[in-house]
């Protein structure tokens, strides 16, 4: 069995049969067929074992970015396993705009498309092109479009149709150079002209003061979902919780931030044995170094289980979660 604790941000220490670092594509075709259970890995910092894994952890290790300029454009091809943020630095560094707003959030730009990486008002959906893969069932190299990716808020069709069926071996970004900055996310709006590079600086700034660095503290990020609710239910919530924040998403659905419901509960900065619901930002649990899976889907059901008790919405797990087998959902 091998360790898995330095490769997923939470730091469970939990184990895998066995790891296989494909670095090329040719590496990816000769793993082939791949035997279940599996699980394709990134940089783990949206997965938590939470359990030892009974198969094969399939590390993408692939590197390597090509840029190719039009009149209008810059196209970008990106291999899988090239790091996100260091991508967006890439880009702002030799004038490519557009990924500023994106800047800092943890792992690998093939995973990127993944659940559509989004932050600061901006997805990562926007500047894709198209993405490619290798179809595991036959080995062949596919390309598939951004129209066709079925990308929504956290969603793509390689959380349905194409889960676990593909390895994305890069993704092809297409950055307009007629740059419009976006600054709609409430602490980007004081800023005057702002530059693309000030945008960036200003999201690491804001990313560093307000979540934990897994480095220091083990996390996944948001653990759940934003929920998306009807206006019936927003209404009916707003007579006892006037306060309640709210985004419209279409005529009749607006999305709830899932950390203001958890901050009424008064979770924040409270500890389930070594699991904490953080103390700025409550929409993210950590493990304090001692915590187990055990102790962590049962803070994670607690915290859904009130908020469906108290405001009748049902939070959804937004990372992966991995036991002995693959996939559960909380
Ligand atoms: P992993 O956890 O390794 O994998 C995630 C999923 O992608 C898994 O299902 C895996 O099987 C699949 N996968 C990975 N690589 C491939 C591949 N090459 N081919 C096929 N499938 C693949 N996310 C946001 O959207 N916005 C944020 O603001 C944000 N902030 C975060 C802040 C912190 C502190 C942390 C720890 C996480 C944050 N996240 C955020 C979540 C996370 O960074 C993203 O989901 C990121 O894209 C995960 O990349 P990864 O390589 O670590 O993925
Ligand atoms: N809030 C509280 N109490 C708190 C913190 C926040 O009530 O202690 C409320 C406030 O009303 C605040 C709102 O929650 O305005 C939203 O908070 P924040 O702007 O920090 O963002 P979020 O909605 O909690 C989402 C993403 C983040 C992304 C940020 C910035 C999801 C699940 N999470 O968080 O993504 O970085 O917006 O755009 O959509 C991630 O996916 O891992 C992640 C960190």
């Amino acid at each position: 069995m091998t360790s898995l604790k330095s490769f997923h941000t939470f730091g469970f220490s939990a184990h895998a049969k066995k790891i296989t670092h494909l670095n090329s594509v040719a590496d990816i075709k000769s793993a082939l067929p791949l035997h279940r259970p599996f699980y394709i890995l990134g940089g783990g910092s949206n997965s938590i074992f939470v359990d030892d894994f009974a198969g094969e952890i399939v590390k993408i290790n692939l590197r390597g970015i090509e840029c190719n300029e039009t009149q209008e454009d810059f196209g970008i091809k990106v291999k899988a396993g090239e790091n996100w943020h260091e991508f967006v630095e890439y880009c702002v560094k030799r004038g490519m705009y557009g990924l500023e707003n994106l800047a800092l959030i943890p792992g690998t730009v093939g995973a990127a498309p993944i659940q559509n990486i989004g932050a600061y008002g901006r997805e990562v959906s926007g500047f894709i092109q198209s993405v490619d893969y290798i179809e595991l069932a036959t080995g062949e190299a596919k390309s598939i479009l951004q129209a066709d990716c079925g990308f929504g808020y956290r969603d793509s069709i390689f959380k349905h149709e194409l889960s676990d069926k593909v390895i994305i071996t890069a993704v092809n970004f297409v950055l307009p150079k007629k740059w419009v900055v976006e600054q709609s996310y409430g602490e980007l709006a004081n800023l005057s002209n702002p530059t693309a590079q000030d945008i960036f600086d200003k999201v690491v700034k804001i990313r560093q003061a307000k979540l934990p660095d897994p480095s220091q503290l083990g996390n996944a990020g948001s653990f759940f979902k934003n929920p998306v609710i009807g206006k019936p239910l927003l209404k009916s919530i707003r007579e006892k919780w006037p306060a309640i924040p709210s985004y419209p998403v279409s005529d009749e659905q607006c999305k709830v931030p899932a950390a203001w419901l958890i901050d009424q509960l008064g979770y924040k900065g409270k500890t389930l044995g070594g699991i904490l619901c953080h103390h700025n930002q409550p929409l993210v649990l950590a493990n304090t170094g001692i915590g187990t899976g055990r102790e962590l889907l049962q803070f994670a059901r607690k915290i859904r289980d009130d908020v469906l008790v108290t405001f009748s919405i049902k939070l959804e797990n937004e990372v992966r979660l991995l036991t002995t087998n693959g996939l559960i959902d909380l």
